[in-house]
C-alpha cells in the first residue's frame, strides 16, 4: 500500500488548479441511467471513487468512453461520454457498492426508467452507520414497492414511478439526488420539502434539465419536479470541487503561505469562508479564482456542523487541524454524522490537545504538531493527517493512503507544487 510522507514547516506559495467535484460528478454520471443517449460530462476528476462509480456503472451495461484528448494537463479535468442503451443488468453487488455509498444513487434512476433495481445495502462505514431509509420512504410514496432481502434493497413498480408529496425527515443530500432523478421520469409532479441544498444538487438539476427533465427550486428547500415521458442527451461540464479547494485554502492557513486556487467561485465557499477569515486569513477575489494569504497567528473560532448552507461535515475534521495549532482555545461540534471524530486520534497522535464530550471535541492550541506514523481512516479524516503534517516538525508518514486518493486527485503533486516536502512512496 502507498504511504505519504511529510517533513513539514514550509509556508506554502504557488498556485493550485481546484478540479471537478467529486460530490456533483458521482450523481451525474448515476444520471446517465436515465437515458439512451449520450451524457457528456466534462471537468471529471481522476479519483477512485469515480473509478468505482464507472465499475458499477459498466456492470449495469453503460458504455463508457474517457476522452483523453484534454489529458495533457492532468489537472485541467478529462471528459467522459456515458451511453445507457443497452442497460442489461438491474443489480448493484455488495463488492462494489460497499466500496462506496454513493453506489445507491443508481436506485432511484435505475427503478425510475426500466421498474426494477436490486441495490445493495451500503452497511456501516467510519463515519457512522449512514442508513438509506430516507431514500426508501420516498420511493415507496412513489409507488415503488421495496423489500430488504438478504443485504439488499430489491425494488420494483408496476407501470412508472408516480409523483409524490415527499418531506424528507432530514435534508439528505444522497436522498434528494436519488428522487430528483427518480421523479424526473415519474408521472405527475413531484414535490420534495426539507431537500438538500448544496450547489452539488443545482449542478445535478441543471444537467437534468439539459436532459430535458423539468425541476425547479434546486438549491432551495422546496423543489418540484414535473415528471417526463423519456430524457435525452447532453452535455455538461462538472462544477469544482469546493471541498477540495477548502482544503488546500486551509492548507494556505495553517502554513502561513499564500495560495491561489484556480477554477474556484467565492460562492461556492460561501459557507466556510466567513469562518477562514475569522482565523485571520485574507481572502480575495482573483481573475480566475481565488487568493489565500494565511495570518501570523491563528485565531480560535468555534464551529457547529449543520447541512448546507451550515458549516459543512466535510470540512470539519480539516478545520480541526488548523484549530489545534491556533493560539488558543475552540469547540467544534459534528451535528450531521455521529462518529466523524476518527481524526481525533491520529492528530493526538501527532501533539493536539483534544477533548471529545459526545458530539463536540474541545480543542487547545498547540505551537506545532510533532511528526508521526499515523493512518488514515476517512476520506476527509486522512486530509487532516495531510494538513497537520504540513506543519509538524520532523517527519509525517500518513499509511493508508487510499482513502485520500478516493476525493483528492494528485494530492502530494498538488501540494508540492505550492513547496511542499511532500511525497509518496508506491507499494510500501
Ligand atoms: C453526502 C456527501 C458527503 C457529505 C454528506 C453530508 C456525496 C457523495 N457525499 O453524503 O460527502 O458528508 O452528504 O453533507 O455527495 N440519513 C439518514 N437516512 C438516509 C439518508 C441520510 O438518516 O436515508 C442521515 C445520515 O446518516 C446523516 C444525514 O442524514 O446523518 C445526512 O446524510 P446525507 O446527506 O444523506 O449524506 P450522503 O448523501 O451519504
Amino acid at each position: 500500500m502507498d504511504v505519504i510522507k511529510i517533513n513539514g514547516g514550509i509556508p506554502l506559495k504557488g498556485s493550485i488548479q481546484v478540479s471537478g467535484s467529486k460530490n456533483s460528478t458521482l450523481p451525474l454520471m448515476a444520471a446517465s441511467l436515465l437515458t439512451p443517449e449520450n451524457l457528456i460530462l466534462s471537468n471529471i476528476p481522476h479519483l477512485l471513487d469515480i473509478v468505482t462509480m464507472c465499475n458499477l456503472l459498466v456492470n449495469h451495461g453503460v458504455k463508457l468512453t474517457l476522452d483523453g484528448s484534454n489529458l495533457s494537463n492532468k489537472y485541467s479535468g478529462r471528459t467522459l461520454l456515458l451511453n445507457g442503451s443497452s442497460i442489461t443488468n438491474f443489480l448493484a453487488p455488495y463488492d462494489i457498492v460497499r466500496k462506496m455509498r454513493a453506489s445507491v444513487l443508481v436506485l432511484g434512476p435505475l427503478l425510475a426508467r426500466f421498474g426494477q433495481a436490486k441495490v445493495s445495502l451500503p452497511g456501516g462505514c467510519a463515519i457512522g452507520t449512514r442508513p438509506i431509509d430516507i431514500h426508501i420512504d420516498a420511493l415507496k410514496e412513489m409507488g415503488a414497492q421495496i423489500n430488504l432481502c438478504s443485504g439488499y434493497v430489491e425494488a420494483t413498480c408496476d407501470g412508472n414511478l408516480k409523483g409524490a408529496k415527499i418531506n424528507f425527515s432530514k435534508a439528505s443530500v444522497g436522498a434528494t439526488e436519488n428522487i430528483l432523478m427518480a421523479a424526473a421520469l415519474a408521472e405527475g409532479r413531484t414535490i420534495i420539502t426539507n431537500a438538500a441544498r448544496e450547489p452539488e444538487i443545482i449542478d445535478l438539476a441543471n444537467c437534468l434539465n439539459a436532459m430535458g427533465a423539468k425541476i425547479t427550486g434546486a438549491g432551495e428547500s422546496k423543489i418540484e419536479i414535473t415528471g417526463v415521458k423519456e430524457l435525452h442527451g447532453a452535455s455538461h461540464k462538472v462544477i469544482a470541487d469546493r471541498i477540495e479547494a477548502a482544503t488546500y485554502a486551509i492548507a494556505a492557513i495553517i502554513t502561513g503561505g499564500e495560495i491561489t486556487l484556480k477554477g474556484i467561485t467565492l460562492d461556492l465557499l460561501d459557507n466556510i469562508i466567513a469562518e477562514l477569515e475569522e482565523c485571520g486569513a485574507k481572502i480575495t477575489k482573483t481573475k480566475d479564482g481565488i487568493k489565500i494569504k494565511g495570518p501570523k497567528v491563528i485565531k480560535p473560532v468555534n464551529v457547529i456542523t449543520e447541512p448546507f448552507p451550515g458549516f459543512s461535515t466535510d470540512f470539519q475534521a480539516q478545520f480541526m487541524a488548523l484549530m489545534c495549532v491556533a493560539n488558543g482555545e475552540s469547540t467544534i461540534t459534528e451535528n450531521i454524522f455521529e462518529n466523524r471524530f476518527m481524526h481525533v486520534g491520529e492528530l493526538q497522535r501527532m501533539g493536539a490537545e483534544i477533548n471529545v464530550a459526545g458530539s463536540s471535541a474541545h480543542v487547545t492550541g498547540i505551537k506545532r504538531f510533532k511528526g508521526a506514523q499515523v493512518m488514515a481512516t476517512d476520506l476527509r479524516a486522512s486530509v487532516s493527517l495531510v494538513l497537520a503534517g504540513l506543519v509538524a516538525e520532523g517527519e509525517t508518514t500518513i499509511n493508508r493512503v487510499y482513502h485520500i486518493d478516493r476525493g483528492y486527485e494528485h494530492v502530494e503533486e498538488k501540494l508540492a507544487s505550492c513547496g511542499a516536502n511532500i511525497y509518496r512512496i508506491k507499494n510500501l
